[in-house]
């Protein structure tokens, strides 16, 4: 798969109000600041395409992007960020559920997982209500370039390990890097084979 042309389209907190142009969409979600706005402009090649922040929360509303005029990619808010009120959290967390529960065109939805951390409680539940929910999903491992080989391999077989205590079998994970593009061919072709296997 390769990206020709990414362009902002528009930000919506209704998941209604989102483009009803019925192209197949990708969604990234994960906890705030894991990298999901930083790997959106590592894919594209477009480094302010997404705003990015290194403080939590930046990401707020859901955000289209167009790619090669026929598909989008999403960048979500973060989920599990501390420092928003209750009601305020809660009014994300409706928007996030809304937006993946009611997209006839979400392809899949990627659940980014920060590759330095032991898997986290809050992960773990958000991918096993993605799994219970039957919303296409697979997880990627973010800034891995600041781990080294060895460490990473420890990481990943923790994770491994974790989501069989649950599920059977293991979703599809990638392992990358947004500062470094590691991984970015990978996502790409699994997104470009989402799309053949739609037609
Ligand atoms: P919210 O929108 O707040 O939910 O965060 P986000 O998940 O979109 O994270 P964002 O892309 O804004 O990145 C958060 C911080 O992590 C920024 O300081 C990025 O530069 C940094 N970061 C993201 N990806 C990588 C990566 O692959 N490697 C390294 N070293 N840093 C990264
Ligand atoms: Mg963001």
């Amino acid at each position: 798969m390769n990206i020709i042309s990414a362009e902002f389209v528009c930000s919506n907190s209704d998941y209604k109000k989102c483009p009803d142009t019925g192209l197949p969409e990708f969604a990234f979600i994960g906890r705030s600041n894991v990298g999901k706005s930083s790997l959106i402009n590592s894919l594209t090649g477009k480094k302010g395409l997404a705003k990015t922040s290194s403080t939590p929360g930046k990401t707020q509303l859901i955000n289209h992007f167009i790619i090669n005029e026929s598909w989008y990619l999403v960048d979500l808010p973060g989920y599990g960020y501390a420092k928003v009120s209750q009601t305020e959290r809660l009014k994300w967390e409706k928007m996030i559920n809304d937006y993946l529960m009611n997209r006839d065109k979400l392809f899949c939805t990627f659940v980014l997982v920060d590759s330095r951390l032991e898997p986290q409680l809050i992960d773990i539940e958000f991918i096993n209500y993605m799994g219970e929910s039957g919303i296409p999903f697979a997880i990627i491992f973010t800034k891995t370039d600041k781990l080294t080989k060895n460490e990473l391999s420890k990481s990943l077989a923790q994770y491994k390990k974790k989501l069989l205590d649950w599920w059977e079998e293991l979703p599809p994970l990638f392992v990358t890097s947004a500062e470094k593009g590691n991984g970015k061919e990978e996502v790409l072709e699994y997104i470009g084979e989402i799309m053949a296997n739609a037609e």
